[in-house]
């Protein structure tokens, strides 16, 4: 990566999202599991979902959602890539250079982030960190996930929750004043808490396990419920702090797309109204790492999100991670 001097200040400047072809509504699932599309649209006010097929990875989804993001900032040209996935293609090498590649975007630095669904807010602090080192002038961020490949088929606690897809954006080196600067931050983790959201089996620690249940991840729904509620709220306070922002300052909440009463319960506890949430879950599901850029998509597209507005992002994701970000949402065209 070369070294460009010129540091700035990481600015918006593309958006771009990509859903797998295959939907799977609750209906559907309902005739497979014990549940119903009534408990889980209450509950988590999800009605479908877009699953992978075996011939759709992380990979594939990432180049259909950075492509996308590329031709929205009506250029090529970046030289960093950075992919927030909790589901690599593989478990080694990271996915980061297959997607620069399959890109055409040269032998640009590429490199995984997995923060699991706090991912993209981690890795918007990351390329803005690339950014203002002068270490990049634009950098490519997407955030994929085939969220559903961990999943235990016949889990009715966890399968209704999850989708998969992407979301990216490019970001660009500019000014503090201009619309679309991205900052300040505030970032966390809690690793006491690992056994709230975990896959246990697969990785270092123990690569083989006896009892299959231990490949699938496992989840402890109402406590991940009330940790993701608090946290959120927390950290966006910080960042409006830090932000020198009042809760009526904000004109909307892109929050992690994981239970719609995660956000509103975020919301009230922020004194935010409802009507300021920009929500998708509806037809997405908790799609971890693509869920923020996912919705800024749908936002843009249904003109919740305005140039101008001023809106707080946050995320909360296995790990424990957390944190928040804020920006004046700038002109820009999903591709
Ligand atoms: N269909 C029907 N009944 C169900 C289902 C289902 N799909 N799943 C659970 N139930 C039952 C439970 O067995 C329980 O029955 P019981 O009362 O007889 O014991 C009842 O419904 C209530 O279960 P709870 O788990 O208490 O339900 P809750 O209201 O907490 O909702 C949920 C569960 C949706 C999982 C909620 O806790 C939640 O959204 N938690 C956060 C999950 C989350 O955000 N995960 C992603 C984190 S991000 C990441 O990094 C992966």
């Amino acid at each position: 990566m070369p070294t460009h001097g010129s540091r700035g200040v990481a600015v918006l400047a593309g958006l771009g999202g990509w859903l797998p072809p295959r939907v799977v509504d609750n209906d559907e699932l309902s005739q497979r599991l014990d549940t119903s599309d009534e408990w889980i649209r209450t509950r988590t006010g999800i009605r479908r979902r877009h699953v992978v097929t075996a011939d759709v990875s992380t990979v594939d989804m990432a180049v259909e959602a950075g492509g996308r993001a590329l031709r929205s900032a009506g250029s090529q040209d970046v030289d960093a890539l950075v992919l927030a996935t909790a589901t690599p293609d593989q478990v080694c090498p990271a996915s980061a250079p297959q997607v620069a590649s399959r890109l055409g975007l040269g032998g640009i630095a590429a490199f995984d982030v997995n923060a699991v669904c706090s991912g993209f807010v981690y890795a918007l602090a990351t390329a803005a960190g690339l950014i203002a080192a002068g270490a990049a002038q634009r950098v490519l961020l997407v955030g994929a996930d085939a969220f559903t490949t961990l999943l235990n088929p016949d889990d009715r606690s966890t399968v209704p929750i999850f989708g998969d897809g992407a979301g990216a954006v490019v970001l660009r080196a500019g000014e503090q004043d201009e619309l679309g600067a991205i900052g300040p931050f505030d970032l966390h983790s809690d690793g006491d808490l690992a056994d709230l959201l975990i896959v246990p089996a697969g990785g270092a620690k123990q690569k083989k396990s006896a009892n299959p249940d231990d490949h699938y991840f496992t989840m402890q729904g109402p406590a991940v419920f009330r940790h993701a509620t608090a946290r959120m709220a927390e950290s966006s306070r910080t960042v409006m702090e830090r932000a020198g922002w009042t809760v009526g300052d904000v004109d909307r909440f892109v929050g992690h797309q994981a239970n719609i009463r995660i956000l509103q319960a975020t919301a009230k506890q922020l004194g935010l109204p409802a009507d300021s949430l920009v929500v998708n879950i509806e037809r997405t599901g908790n799609t971890s790492a693509a869920s923020i850029p996912l919705a800024m998509v749908d936002g843009v597209k249904d003109g919740t999100l305005q140039a101008g507005d001023r809106v707080l992002v946050s995320a909360f994701g296995a790990g424990l991670t957390w944190g928040a970000t804020a920006l004046r949402w700038p002109a820009v065209t999903p591709g």
